[in-house]
Order: C-alpha cells, then sequence, then structure tokens
C-alpha cells in the first residue's frame, strides 16, 4: 500500500489526556456511481453523490490517555447504547489501516458510542455515515493536539480517512455534492479524498428532496465488497469506467444548467448501468427485486403521464431512491402514498433532502 504522505501527522509531544467528540454525519446517494476498485478504496472511476440530510450517524467519541504506548488498539463498540460485537472487525480494520496517518491511536483508549437516525437494517448503507462520522471524531481530536491544522486540511483528512473506512464515506463529509475521483473537468478532483463540487449549482437542485423506499430490508445477499471485486477482468468494466468519466462530464454541465430532463437520463441510466454491472459478473447476482421494478415502471408511467420531473436512483440492494425538485413535494408525496407505498416493505419510506455535511455536535 503507498502511503500518502500530505495526511502523515507528526508525532505529537503533548495529548491530551482525556475528553469527548460528538459528531453527526450524513449518507450520500451517488448519481454517478462508484463501482469497481483498487487497493486500498481506490475508485477506478470517478463518482458524484447527493449529500443526504436526515439518513445519519451520531458518534461520539471518548478518549483517554493511556500511561503508555499499548500494542493494540483498545477501543470499545456501542451501537445505541449496547455492545455490538460483529462491528469490531470493521473497526479494528480502519484502525490498522489509519495508524500510519494517526500514530497517536495507540495511545488512547476509546470509547465509541454511535446510532444512526434511520432505522435498523433498513436496507440503508450505514458504512458512509458511519464510517465518516469516526473518521470525523478523531480528526477533531487531531485538530485539538494540533489547532495549527487548517479548516482544509481538516476537510480532506477526514474525507481521506472515511475513504479507508469504506469508499463512498469520503462523500459524506460535506455537501450538497461531492465529488470523488480525479476527472480531467472537475478542478481539484483526487482518487485520494472527496471534494465539493467546485462550480456554481443551478438553484432547482437547491433542496433536491431524496425519498427512500425500503423495498427489502433483509442482508444482501452480495456485499458491496465482493461486488468491487468482481469488476476485476469483468467483460464491460473497462467500458463502464469510460462511461462513468463521460458521466461526470455531462453532469457537470447539466448541474451548472439546470437540465433536468438530462439529469434525468444520466441518473437513472446510472442506476441500471450499476445493476447491470452485478447481473453481468461472474458470478452474476441479482439485487433488485421484483418491487423494484414495479416502482421504476411507476415512476416512468407517472412522468409521461404528468410531466413531473421525478427520477430514480438506485445504490446496491433493492431499495428506490426517488429524487425531485423540491417544487414538487406536495404532488409526489401524495404519488408515493396512493401508488408506492404498496411496493414499500411494511409500507415504510424516508423522506430525505440534500444536505451540508458533517459537523461536530
Ligand atoms: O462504499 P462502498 O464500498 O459501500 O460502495 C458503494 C457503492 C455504491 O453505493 C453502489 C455506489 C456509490 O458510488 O456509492
Amino acid at each position: 500500500m503507498g502511503t500518502n504522505l500530505q495526511f502523515i501527522s507528526k508525532i505529537y509531544s503533548i495529548l491530551p489526556d482525556s475528553g469527548t467528540i460528538s459528531c453527526v454525519s450524513p449518507s450520500n446517494i451517488a448519481l454517478v456511481k462508484y463501482w469497481g476498485k483498487r487497493p486500498v478504496q481506490l475508485p477506478e472511476n470517478p463518482s458524484i453523490s447527493f449529500t443526504l440530510n436526515t439518513c445519519t450517524t451520531k458518534t461520539m467519541l471518548k478518549y483517554k490517555k493511556l500511561n503508555q504506548e499499548s500494542h493494540d488498539f483498545n477501543f470499545q463498540l456501542l451501537f445505541e447504547g449496547k455492545p455490538k460485537p460483529n462491528f469490531r472487525p470493521k473497526i479494528q480494520s480502519f484502525f490498522e489501516r489509519i495508524v500510519a496517518y494517526m500514530p497517536f491511536l495507540k495511545q488512547y483508549e476509546f470509547t465509541i458510542e454511535t446510532s444512526n437516525t434511520f432505522p435498523h437494517s433498513s436496507g440503508i448503507a450505514s458504512s458512509a455515515s458511519g464510517m465518516s462520522a469516526l473518521a470525523y471524531c478523531l480528526v477533531q481530536l487531531e485538530k485539538k493536539i494540533n489547532p495549527e491544522m487548517s479548516n482544509e486540511q481538516v476537510i480532506q483528512k477526514t474525507s481521506f480517512l472515511s475513504r479507508l473506512g469504506s469508499g463512498s464515506a469520503c462523500r459524506s463529509i460535506e455537501g450538497p455534492l461531492t465529488v470523488w475521483g480525479g476527472h480531467k473537468d472537475i478542478e481539484g478532483s483526487t482518487n485520494e479524498y472527496a471534494i465539493k463540487f467546485p462550480y456554481q449549482i443551478h438553484e432547482v437542485f437547491n433542496k433536491y428532496q431524496d425519498t427512500i423506499l425500503l423495498v427489502d430490508k433483509g442482508e444482501k445477499q452480495v456485499s458491496s465488497s465482493v461486488g468491487h471485486d468482481l469488476m476485476h477482468g469483468h467483460p464491460f468494466a473497462i467500458k463502464r469506467f469510460e462511461q462513468a468519466n463521460e458521466n461526470i462530464a455531462k453532469l457537470k454541465t447539466i448541474l451548472i444548467s439546470g437540465d433536468i430532463d438530462a439529469f434525468i437520463e444520466v441518473v437513472e441510466s446510472e442506476a441500471l448501468t450499476l445493476h447491470a454491472m452485478m447481473m453481468t459478473s461472474l458470478p452474476y447476482f441479482i439485487l433488485m427485486k421484483p418491487n423494484t421494478l414495479s416502482i421504476i415502471n411507476k415512476v416512468w408511467e407517472y412522468r409521461k403521464e404528468t410531466g413531473s420531473k421525478l427520477c430514480f436512483t438506485l445504490d446496491a440492494g433493492a431499495n428506490v431512491h426517488l429524487l425531485y425538485p423540491d417544487s414538487e413535494k406536495e404532488l409526489v408525496k401524495d404519488f408515493i402514498t396512493r401508488e408506492l407505498v404498496v411496493y414499500c416493505q411494511k409500507g415504510q419510506y424516508i423522506c430525505d433532502e440534500i444536505g451540508l455535511g458533517a459537523k461536530l455536535l
């Protein structure tokens, strides 16, 4: 693994004894999808996402300095107030990956208390909000140790460490739109961390809505890390990575001009392409459910009948994200309750909108 010298912290001689840092970090939904990676969590193509507002993880990090540096990491993990042993390995490997950038980690004992605002096992990935929240707290600790860190350094390092935790988590630190992965048309973009979309976004995207229809709340049969790996040697991989680059270029223009019809075309095509990559992997797999397809067809019908600008996207699962302008909020709400709720597990859905990223509490 190449080490990124930019993010290695100095060896600090004075470390605070104990304290607590709390933050909240949101999930995000990709418009152009990241699917396929190289070690360690470097994307094969750039991606762009809306940062969410309501679907968040709240994390409280308690830190206590040890008398002497320990051999391993010392942490306790509480999820919604209770120990969560099956989350430990992920945090342990996260610490292992980031210790090169935070040498003080082994000098502390941590208690990590975390909870999500979205329903437990709703099928909404909590890794983006969860990993970014933890990275956020850790970089805030570093900032206490080294107050000279600039805001820009803090944000970049938080995104960089989040990426090492879970790729797409790096896009949750800022909002309303972030880009992760180097792209020739996006100034400052890099594979190392996400940046805020650096151009003025058209006002039609202000308060853009995302209603997440919970189609299937079960465990996914194929995890995203397995899915990413299956892009190695995938027959369509090279073409797909090229296409994602082209779609970022198109979306840049669309986000600036406010051309929603073009937005719909790129976003829906990206969602279906992501799932097409899954269906054409070896072994092949399908994460959509019959109700996912019913919803998609209903959205298309509704758009045709009403001229609405409602569109859908998908992440690596069966749930459907409905994206639409704030001006259509009431009409879409009626449409959802009238025609789409029947396709949701237990009639559940979450109303969210684009947000501004992680913050200290
Ligand atoms: O960050 P990961 O490894 O969970 O991968 C996320 C992949 C997608 O959600 C399907 C796409 C994306 O860009 O968020």
